[in-house]
């Protein structure tokens, strides 16, 4: 895949060229306030490093899942300025992404200054089934720009307009971020140290199928913990009160059970959960063995002696990948498990991924250094689909492009 310094090379410099960046600022946004910067952040070095260079720089992204119209509830607008924060310098804030305001936003620009389009998802278009609709929205995207940039890992696995059909109709190249996420994952996938133990948890075990599907002739050991768990326990046998089940998982469950013993991964599950009567941050919790959790109760984190057991399984381990948190961390009294999981990783002798989305937020709102993991992921859903062993279309539209590139920049040489 082509690099930024490949297409400053094929453009003959950066200097005064506009770059559209497509970045993930997908963060959370309560009320304006903006929850988890970790996603904004992690956007900073490509497009700092574009700037630096005199480019103009015209950021693109979504912020959640508006309905394909203008939403100011999904505005980009406080991104943009905690964006200029981060840089040190304003961001100009278009109040559209493909109209006027763009426009006017992008011809105005000067060099080395950014600007951060609204959201994309405000058209319809962006993430349209329909190639030609989409193909539309990318149009007008690539009107705005000389080069494209791709950094938003986090949506790499969206086959989007402002993802994967913008990179057809630019000289394109990956940013900073992708090159790094990849660059993670591809030591997880080749020959990775071990050994290897995959963590996974959050509250749906339908999501988490296709993972578990490749990563059984993969990893080492598999440990479960989350919502998901319950679906396990019950496939076992075992009552889960009113647990998360997903009944209908029950067989698929219970033949990846079968699958681990047979090719001899070891399978942890919890032995003992945190149980409570509500859903509710001061519902009173209470410690049971696995086995015995009663009909009217719903299990809302592993017990201390599951968080005990997954730490030491963690600790011989050289390779860690960990998605989805132990149970409901943000609830004190049912973050105990995600914490023991977290503390774990930052004392690995190898190396530690987190594998974005939930988990990612868990380690920042439980206050854990970021610095003490090898690798925290921007992309929850990008790394799952990779590690399943899926095409993700944002990557494979780089590699696409990559002879067309090399061709162009060997004419400019
Ligand atoms: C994410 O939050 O995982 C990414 O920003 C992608 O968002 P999406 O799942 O709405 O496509």
């Amino acid at each position: 895949m082509a690099t930024i310094d490949d297409l400053s090379r094929e453009l003959g410099g950066l200097r005064g060229r506009r770059v559209l960046v497509r970045s993930d600022l997908n963060v959370p946004v309560d009320g304006g306030t903006i929850i988890d910067d970790g996603r904004i952040r992690a956007g900073v070095p490509t497009i700092r490093q574009l700037a630096d260079q005199g480019t103009r720089v015209v950021v693109t992204a979504h912020l959640g899942r508006p309905d394909g119209s203008p939403d100011l509830d999904y505005s980009l607008a406080p991104v943009a300025e905690r964006l200029g924060e981060l840089l040190g310098a304003e961001v100009a804030f278009a109040t559209d992404s493909l109209g006027e305001s763009a426009q006017a936003t992008v011809d105005s620009l000067q060099d080395g200054r950014v600007a951060l389009l609204e959201n994309v998802r405000f058209n319809a278009g962006e993430t349209s089934k329909d190639a030609a609709v989409r193909g539309e929205v990318a149009d007008r995207l690539a009107t705005l720009a000389e080069a494209f940039v791709s950094d938003g890992f986090g949506v790499v696995h969206r086959k989007q307009a402002s993802v994967y059909d913008v990179a057809q109709r630019l000289p394109a190249a990956m940013g900073q971020l992708v090159a790094t996420e990849i660059g993670v994952l591809e030591r997880l996938t080749q020959a990775p140290e071990r050994p290897y133990v995959v963590v996974l948890g959050g509250a749906k075990v339908s999501d988490k199928l296709g993972v578990i599907d490749n990563l059984l002739g993969k990893a080492d050991k598999l440990v479960i913990g989350g919502g998901m768990a319950y679906t396990f326990l019950a496939a076992q046998g075992y009552e889960v009160g009113n647990s998360l089940l997903e009944k209908d998982q029950l067989p698929t469950c219970r033949g990846y059970l079968n699958r681990a013993a047979d090719q001899g991964v070891e399978f942890l599950l919890p032995t003992d959960v945190v149980i409570t009567d509500r859903f509710a941050a001061d519902a009173v919790a209470e410690v049971v063995r696995a086995d015995q959790i009663p009909a009217d109760r719903m299990g809302l984190d592993i017990g201390p002696e599951s968080a005990q057991r997954f730490a030491a399984v963690l600790s011989d381990a050289r390779t860690v990948f960990w998605n989805g948190p132990m149970g409901v961390f943000e609830f004190e009294a049912f973050a105990s498990g995600t914490r023991a999981v977290a503390q774990a990783l930052t004392e690995l002798d190898g190396l530690s991924v987190v594998g974005g989305g939930d988990s990612a937020a868990a380690v920042r709102l439980l206050g854990f250094d970021e610095t003490a993991f090898g690798h925290i992921s921007t992309g929850g859903g990008a790394s799952l689909e990779y590690l399943e062993g899926k095409t993700l279309p944002g990557i494979d539209v780089l590699d696409a492009g990559e002879e067309t590139f090399g061709q162009r920049l060997l004419k400019t040489r």
